[in-house]
This record gives C-alpha cells, structure tokens and sequence, in this order.
C-alpha cells in the first residue's frame, strides 16, 4: 500500500492515506492544491518528518500549474509564494525545509530553462526525494537491526513506519529488519498522548507487518522496563541539532530518562534530512504548541473542564547524553558527539 503517491503527470495531483481516519477507516485524500496539502500537514492527515518533506516538495508542484507557459520572473515569483506558504504548515520537522530548499535550488540551477521544462524537472527532484526517502529506510533499517539484541523486547513511541515516511519507516525500519532477520522481538509502543500516533498507527504497523507487539500508555513505559520486559528503545526524530540533541515527540525525553535509569540502551533512527548542523544544540530547535483541544477534546469527548489552563508542546527534546547512537542512513553514531555526527552526516 502506497501511504503517499503523486497520480499522473506533472499536471496530476498527490494521494495522501489519511491518517486521521485510521484505524478504523482506510481512506485515500486527493490534494489538488497547495491549500489541500498544507491542510493535510496542519492537521496530521499526512504525518512524521520524512513523510512531511516527501509531502510538500509534491505539494510545490501543485502551486505551479498555472504558470506553466509564463516567464521565467512568473514562474519564480509563484515558486517563492508557494514554498513560503507550504513552509508554514508546521514548525519542528526540518525534512520539510530540506526538501523545500532542495526543490528550490533546483530552481536556482536552472536559470536557463523555461518555466515548462523547469516543471518538468521539479516533478523528478520531487520523485527522487520519495525514491531516496525510501533507500534511507532500507539502510537503517540494516544498520539499526545489528544493535538489537536476539530476543529483545523494544519499545518505541510515536509512529515511524510506512505512514511516516515513504519507506519502511525510521525507528520501524530498524524493528521491521531485526524481526525479517529472524532476531525474535518483540515490540512495546506506547500510545503516545494527546494524539495517539502509538495506538492509532504503530499498532496499525504492528499488525499489517506481523511484528509481534504490545500496546501501553505513556505512564506504563517506566514499570514496563523495571519488570524487565525491555532490552531496546528506539525513536524516530524531528531534527536533530549539530550536538546530537534530537527533538521527537512529546513524550521521548521522559522515556530516554527512564532508560537511563534502568540503563537500557535508548537508541533514535533519522535519515540525514532529519539532521540542522546550523543549529549548535537543540535548544533553538522551534517546538510545535498545538491546540489544546486535543488534550481536553480529545477524538470527539471532552475529558478536561473547558475552563482549566492546557498547555500542548507537540515535541520534546532528548539531549545527546541520554542518547546511545544515532542510526543514519549513512551509519551509526556512538558515541554522540558533535564531531562523530559531522563526521557521518556531513561527511
Ligand atoms: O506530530 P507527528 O505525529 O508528526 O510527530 C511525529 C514524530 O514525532 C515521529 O517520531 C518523527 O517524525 C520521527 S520518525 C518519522
């Protein structure tokens, strides 16, 4: 099942699995306008980071169809207005300014073709961050399965598989290939508060990939792991600064801390998109509020008072020190420091 795929030409339009609507519905959203997929991204019908940079370098091309036979100062005009709008759909996950900027010097490059044929080229820059999207999972996924132990119960929080990304997933991928290679885990997610991306999605994962798992709320992970069922956590990430602090959803920090103490190695899979070495650690990584509606309005029910004060920070950040080894596309990084990650990521 293709989770994002853009239909056609570069006249056609992309289809999103709306993740909004799972589990119980499998439905398909058809975005025809720069509009369509910002409100896709806002509202979490297409979601994780890598799957928001596939997304949006798409989503560009859906703002250029009208100036298609103009000059090349029209064409770069709506392509300046498009990719500031789409940029604005969510803050924390920096594969979405990647995979802008990377369409965007494409343009640049290309000052020498007309607006059609630049469209055209968009459209194979756009194909090639999906493609190359979906080899980062693959090589994770190899990397990764060697640091899980034969037998391992794993937890991980927050959604990272074929919904996240146009792969296999980050954190997924590592699970998917140590389960493929026969190393017998057995998974642990959490559910993942306020929006339940565990419950909703990676259960959903679990169970399309025959990976044997378990469902627990956030506030069981810390007994869970004293019980001794977990010999593995791993996470996906948003971004990840030049030091290694990587910012993942709400809920990771407490989770690295409680590895910590009960010294279980708490390991983030990311792709290098996923990587902002312009940011020295992760405390100028931007982090999302959402509305508080959905700690208190939760999925139709109001479960909080209307009038008591909410406050809904979408991610958190997990400093490089909680952090066992970063898994990259490119390799593993252990110990994580600021030299070692230059060294697999920009190296
Ligand atoms: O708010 P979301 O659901 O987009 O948050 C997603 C995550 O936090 C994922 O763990 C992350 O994007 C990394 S792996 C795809």
């Amino acid at each position: 099942m293709k989770t994002i795929e853009w239909i056609g030409d570069v006249d056609g339009h992309l289809r999103l699995l709306d993740q909004t609507a799972l589990p119980e519905k499998t439905e398909f959203l058809d975005c025809r306008t720069p509009e369509d997929v910002f409100g896709a991204i806002r509202r979490l019908s297409v979601r994780g980071a890598p799957a928001i940079g596939v997304s949006a370098a798409y989503g560009l091309l859906l703002g250029l169809k009208d100036v298609a036979d103009t000059s090349r100062e029209e064409f770069d005009a709506a392509f300046d207005k498009v990719s500031t709008y789409l940029a604005e759909s969510r803050p924390t996950a920096v594969n979405l300014f990647w995979a802008i900027a990377r369409m965007r010097d494409v343009v640049a490059e290309s000052n020498d073709m007309s607006s059609s044929d630049l469209r055209q080229r968009l459209l194979e820059e756009a194909r090639e961050i999906e493609a190359e999207d979906r080899e980062m999972c693959n090589a994770m996924g190899r990397f990764g399965a060697e640091l899980i132990p034969e037998g391992a119960g794993v937890l991980t929080h927050c959604n990272t598989g074929m919904l996240a990304t146009a792969g296999t997933g980050t954190a997924f991928a590592v699970l998917l290939a140590a389960h493929q290679a026969g190393k017998n885990i057995h998974v642990y997610a959490d559910e993942t508060r306020p929006l339940l991306q565990g419950a909703r999605l990676t259960a959903w994962e679990l169970l399309q990939s025959n990976i044997p798992g378990t469902l627990i709320t956030d506030s069981m992970a810390g007994w869970v792991m004293k019980e001794g069922k977990i010999q593995a956590v791993i996470t996906g990430s948003d971004r990840i600064a030049a030091n290694g602090d990587a910012a993942n959803k709400i809920g990771t920090y407490s989770v690295a801390l409680l590895a910590k103490a009960h010294n279980i190695p708490f390991y983030i899979a990311a792709p290098s998109s996923t990587f902002d070495l312009s940011l020295p650690t992760g405390e100028s990584i931007p982090i999302e509020e959402r509305d508080p509606a959905e700690i208190g309005h939760g999925f139709g029910r109001q479960t909080a008072p209307k009038e008591i004060n909410m406050y809904n920070p979408a991610f958190d950040v997990t400093p490089a020190e909680y952090i066992t080894a970063l898994i990259t596309e490119k390799g593993v990084i252990q110990p994580v420091t600021t030299e070692n990650v230059a060294k697999v990521v920009a190296g």
